[in-house]
């Protein structure tokens, strides 16, 4: 999604009235620290970065009473901040709550920079992303155990994690079309085996639909894609009823600071601190392996340094963990170098590996009368109807997100003489690779395009205008995305300044093969918009232009339109270190004793799903790991 886009959907809320404050567990208790407090702790264990993973781990480590835990978040916490809570909202593209990155020029777009909101709030992005919820197929999983060389790190072994993050809550009933009333007797077989029940994460559907999303799952179904009641058993692919993390009783995103921070809020041995940056990891003196003993950090220009005895664990994410370890002197040595940083470890794959979605756009302008999440936008009545609705119910439109999203493979969007020409640029460049962690990468990934084990691409339906939506008027958009991208990009520091951002560079259609894919993707979302029953409300194609019809014009639309999908994934991946891997199946850092990553950066090869629950499963195996000590190499080579 956008800024642009989020932004034309914040500008429809303005009219949201006031904000009733729950008596969230965390409303009085943000036991929070000052800089000066902080840094006069000794932590057992100390995390870097409070967002999606940081947040969840660090809440998991203080349940152990005998250990002190310290979390230092670059943001503020907005527990009961309506901007970030309720689901009609949005953060991004405010400072308050978003980095406001942005990548450096996308030579094969353009020359365009795509700005990449991160969220900088205790929380992290958990507290501005776009709270659909699901998982990856299994294979898509179990294609990270060669790369950690372990088995638990498979779909098995996570399995616990994703359901122990989470709390499913079923619908009353699902409206969605596909679902027969065996599928469903079936899915309410299979759930209690897959989905969880207890975890702090509520996963829920939305409880209002529009009568476009229905036609679309009904075109999809048409093309023999079928409905999904379980696209979280194993199986992703197909066309959903996409899980949400809004909590339904309450009417609010639910993300990793109203839950696991509020939930531990309390507890005297947790120590967040808040709006201040970590610059560098502290090692010992002449330690090697080395051993991180604390953190760095600035507040209000003045830095301060506190201590690890344990461990240090970098959560920042995959913008800014592979930041911190190149400022720490872990990293490429010449590039280091080039920044006058003393290098410490020599380890190359530090921010290399960037995998991210890439997305197209097409939109259509309904005809009038069809109702959409535009109307909030062209009709005060119907806004504040919404509103009193919201107010009262904590339910419909300002509770509610887009409901369907598909999961398809290349076979269901190409015929098979085009898989064949695909596949067969695809061998040519995965011919031309060198390195041994693009090689594993290749030999999975032409699996999930030549077998279909695993979706090739995501459809998401927008029920409302994207770009440039005419005042007055309704649209639907599809935006349809690369879930498995060969072309990488980097992320290391542009300067020694820990406060200057780090240089992105998604490296964006830097493949053929990506180019071709995306081409289809973008033919295929356009057929679709122009089949009956979906057709039927369908005034015309603004984007594109209708006019654009041959692959050359419909690239030169990809390369001045196509967005991101804020999945990036890989700058510290699990992997051997020869393979350019920067963290082991411990999730230590090659080189130290003891810093931990444990955030999205770890992830080998990227997934076909939205990754927020991955990640908190993530989260949840790493406490488990820590808690259980011997499993990670920090218990016996440093001492409390
Ligand atoms: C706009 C957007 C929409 C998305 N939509 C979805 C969606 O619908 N569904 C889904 O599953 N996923 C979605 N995602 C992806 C998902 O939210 C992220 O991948 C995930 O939240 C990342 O978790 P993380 O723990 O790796 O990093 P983050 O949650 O980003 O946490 C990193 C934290 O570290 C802090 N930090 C960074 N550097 C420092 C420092 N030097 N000192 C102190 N603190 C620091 C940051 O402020 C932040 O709080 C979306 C992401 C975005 C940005
Ligand atoms: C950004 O968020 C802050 C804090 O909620 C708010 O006061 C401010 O008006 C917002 N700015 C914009 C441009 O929306
Ligand atoms: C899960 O969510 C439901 C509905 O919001 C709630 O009633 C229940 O208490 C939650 N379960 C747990 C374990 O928090
Ligand atoms: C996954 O589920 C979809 C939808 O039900 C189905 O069409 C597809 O064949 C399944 N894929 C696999 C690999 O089982
Ligand atoms: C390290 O960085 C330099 C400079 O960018 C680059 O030329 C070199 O290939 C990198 N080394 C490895 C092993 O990636
Ligand atoms: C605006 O919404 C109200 C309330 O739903 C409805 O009665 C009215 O007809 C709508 N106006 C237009 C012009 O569609
Ligand atoms: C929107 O449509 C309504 C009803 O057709 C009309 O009264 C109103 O003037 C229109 N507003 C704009 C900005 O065109
Ligand atoms: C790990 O640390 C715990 C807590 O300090 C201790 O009880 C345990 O014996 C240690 N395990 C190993 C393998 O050193």
């Amino acid at each position: 999604m956008s800024v642009r886009q989020v932004t034309a959907v914040a500008v429809a809320f303005v009219l949201l009235r006031v904000w009733h404050v729950s008596a969230a567990a965390c409303a009085n208790v943000p036991r929070t620290s000052t800089a000066v407090d902080f840094a006069k702790l000794s932590f057992d264990y100390l995390v870097v970065g409070g967002g999606t993973a940081g947040v969840a781990l660090s809440a998991r480590l203080a349940e152990d009473p005998s250990v002190t835990v310290g979390l230092i978040e670059a943001g503020n916490i907005h527990v009961n901040d309506p901007t970030v809570e309720v689901p009609a909202l949005s953060g991004i593209g405010n400072a308050s709550y978003d980095w406001l990155f942005t990548s450096v020029p996308q030579t094969h777009l353009n020359d365009r920079s795509f700005a990449i909101p991160r969220g900088k709030m205790l929380g992290g992005s958990s507290g501005i992303n776009g709270m659909a919820w699901g998982r990856a197929s299994s294979v898509e999983y179990d294609a990270w155990i060669p790369f950690a060389s372990d088995n638990s790190w498979g779909w098995s072994g996570l399995l616990p994690y994703l359901r122990k993050c989470e709390n499913y809550t079923l619908p009353p009933h699902d409206p969605f079309p596909g679902i027969s009333e065996e599928d469903r007797e079936r899915a309410l077989h299979d759930l209690p085996h897959v989905d969880g029940f207890s975890g702090l994460i509520v996963a829920s559907h939305n409880d209002v639909y529009f009568d476009a999303t229905f036609k679309m799952a009904n075109v999809l179904n048409d093309l023999g894609i079928g409905t999904n009641v379980e696209p979280q058993s194993g199986n992703a692919s197909g066309v959903t009823n996409t899980l949400t993390n809004i909590n339904r009783v309450e009417g609010k995103r639910s993300y990793s600071a109203n839950t696991y921070y509020c939930s531990h809020a309390g507890d005297t041995n947790y120590h967040v601190l808040l709006n201040a940056q970590a610059t560098k990891v502290s090692f010992a003196k002449g330690s090697n392996p080395l051993i991180a003993t604390g953190v760095q950090f600035v507040v209000g220009g003045k830095t301060y340094t506190a201590t690890a005895r344990r461990e240090v664990i970098l959560s920042a994410g995959t913008i800014q963990t592979p930041q911190l370890l190149e400022l720490s002197g872990i990293g490429n040595s010449s590039i280091l170098q080039s920044f006058g940083i003393e290098p410490l470890f020599d380890l190359p794959g530090v921010g290399e590996n960037l995998q991210e979605h890439m997305f197209v756009l097409a939109q259509w302008q309904v005809k009038p009368g069809v109702p959409t999440f535009d109307l909030l936008r062209n009709n005060a009545t119907f806004a504040a109807k919404q509103q009193k609705i919201y107010d009262e119910t904590r339910g419909g439109l300002l509770a509610a997100t887009d409901s369907m999203l598909a999961f398809l493979t290349l076979g269901d969007i190409v015929s098979p003489s085009e898989m064949a020409a695909l596949l067969d640029i695809f061998d040519k460049e995965a011919a031309a690779a060198t390195s041994p962690l693009t090689k594993l990468q290749n030999r999975f990934r032409r699996g999930y395009f030549a077998d279909g084990s695993a979706a090739a691409l995501e459809l998401i339906e927008w029920v409302r205008g994207l770009v440039n939506p005419a005042p007055n008027e309704s649209y639907v958009s599809v935006i349809g995305g690369m879930v498995h991208p060969s072309s990488k990009g980097s992320i290391h520091i542009a300067s020694n300044n820990p406060l200057t951002p780090p240089a992105v560079d998604f490296n964006l259609l830097s493949s053929e093969f990506d180019t071709q894919l995306i081409l289809q993707i973008l033919k295929f979302i356009i057929k679709i918009g122009g089949q009956a029953p979906f057709s039927d409300l369908v005034q015309v194609q603004t984007d594109p232009d209708p006019s654009l019809q041959t692959d050359e014009e419909l690239l030169s639309y990809v390369s001045s339109g196509a967005s991101i999908g804020h999945h990036s994934v890989g700058t510290a991946a699990m992997a051997p270190k020869d393979f350019g891997g920067v963290v082991d199946n411990t999730l230590t850092v090659y080189g130290t004793a003891n810093l931990r990553v444990v955030d999205a950066s770890i992830i080998p090869i990227h997934i076909g799903a939205h990754i927020q629950s991955t990640i908190y499963a993530i989260a949840e195996k790493a406490a488990d790991m820590i808690k259980n000590g011997g499993y990670g190499r920090s218990n016996s080579t440093t001492s409390a």
